[in-house]
């Protein structure tokens, strides 16, 4: 089982429900929540940082985050140093953060992906292997 970690703001809130739900049909992932649980309003900050701590502690392997656009958990996320979190709008991008970037956490934006197109974002993030070789060099130049 591949374990994961999903985290939102309320904006994200809705959007990580049908993820993690897309999740259990997918099978193979233990899936760990940390919230937020409502669309009340909390600050994405503090969740951001809590999935990219469990993935940079390797208690996740990967993360899957989101917020209204993706855009400040995933700043947030990329705070924690061995966190690469790729804010993905398509399905290229999603491909092009594992290949090239090895991508540890994908942010999504709930108020801008379908959820359809998320479900299709999210499954190619989670297929796609790193490319390694020269983007190897690469990567570690971010850490
Ligand atoms: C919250 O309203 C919103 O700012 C947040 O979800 C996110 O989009 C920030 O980048």
């Amino acid at each position: 089982m591949t374990k994961l970690v999903l985290a939102a703001d309320h904006g994200g809130f809705e959007l990580k429900e049908i993820i993690k739900n897309f999740l259990v049909e997918l099978g193979g992932y233990a899936v760990t929540d940390l919230g937020t649980n409502s669309t009340e309003s909390v600050d994405y900050p503090e969740y951001g940082r809590k999935a990219a701590a469990a993935v940079a502690s390797g208690q996740a392997e990967r993360g899957i985050i989101f917020c209204g656009t993706g855009i400040g958990i995933s700043i947030a996320a990329n705070k924690i140093a061995g966190i690469r979190a790729a804010n993905c709008t398509s399905e290229y991008l999603a491909e092009m953060s594992r290949r090239h970037n090895d991508a540890n956490i994908l942010a999504l934006g709930g108020r801008l992906v379908e959820p359809e197109l998320a479900k299709k974002i999210v499954k190619i993030w989670l297929d796609t292997p790193f490319d390694g070789g020269r983007h190897e060099r690469r990567v570690k130049q971010i850490g």
